[in-house]
């Protein structure tokens, strides 16, 4: 048996904001190079490329991974979200509408990886403390906001869906 190289394909069949896409990817491609610049999904960033900012952070059946560790070819039949398909869904417009209320998208190069890991915290708990967003959002670097407004802005929509009887 043959070791894979850099260079070899493997075709992929998965599901990316509720489109199945079908393509031979580099064996050693991570999926936020594959999400950029095979699909054209120029949401998700790419920062450290070595699991650290987060500012890659999608949805791998439904769980959030971090883009830059993930390998394209690893995920044949498998169910990929990204701020795209979030955003497109409407699922999280309460916290985008949060997020440009408090002023907590700045440069912008952060927001994506923020708003899929925020999302995914009110989804597992709905009133989370100050001191639990911080923790869940410090995997996840920004240079411009110094996080307060950040937090303002999780918790605003924590709040609001709360009041209306809870939104997942
Ligand atoms: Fe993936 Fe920084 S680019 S964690
Ligand atoms: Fe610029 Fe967060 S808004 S890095």
């Amino acid at each position: 048996m043959t070791a894979a190289t850099a260079t070899t394909e493997c075709l992929v069949t998965l599901i990316v904001n509720g489109e199945r896409v079908a393509r031979g990817v580099p064996a050693r491609q991570h999926l936020i190079d594959f999400l950029r610049l095979d699909l054209g999904l120029m949401g998700s960033h790419a920062g450290c490329e070595h699991g650290v900012c987060g500012a890659c952070t999608v949805r791998v059946d439904g769980a959030i991974v971090r883009g830059c560790l993930v390998l394209a070819a690893s995920l044949d039949g498998r169910t990929v979200e990204t701020i795209e398909g979030v955003s497109d869904t409407g699922e999280i417009r309460d916290l985008q509408d949060a997020f440009i209320a408090a002023n907590a998208a700045q440069c912008g190069f952060c927001t994506p990886g923020m708003l899929i890991t925020a999302a995914d915290l009110l989804n597992c708990n709905p009133a989370p403390t100050r001191e639990a967003i911080r923790e869940t959002i410090s995997g996840n670097y920004c240079r411009c906001t110094g996080y307060q407004a950040i937090v303002d802005a999780i918790e605003a929509t924590a709040k609001a869906r709360a009041a209306v009887g809870g939104k997942s």
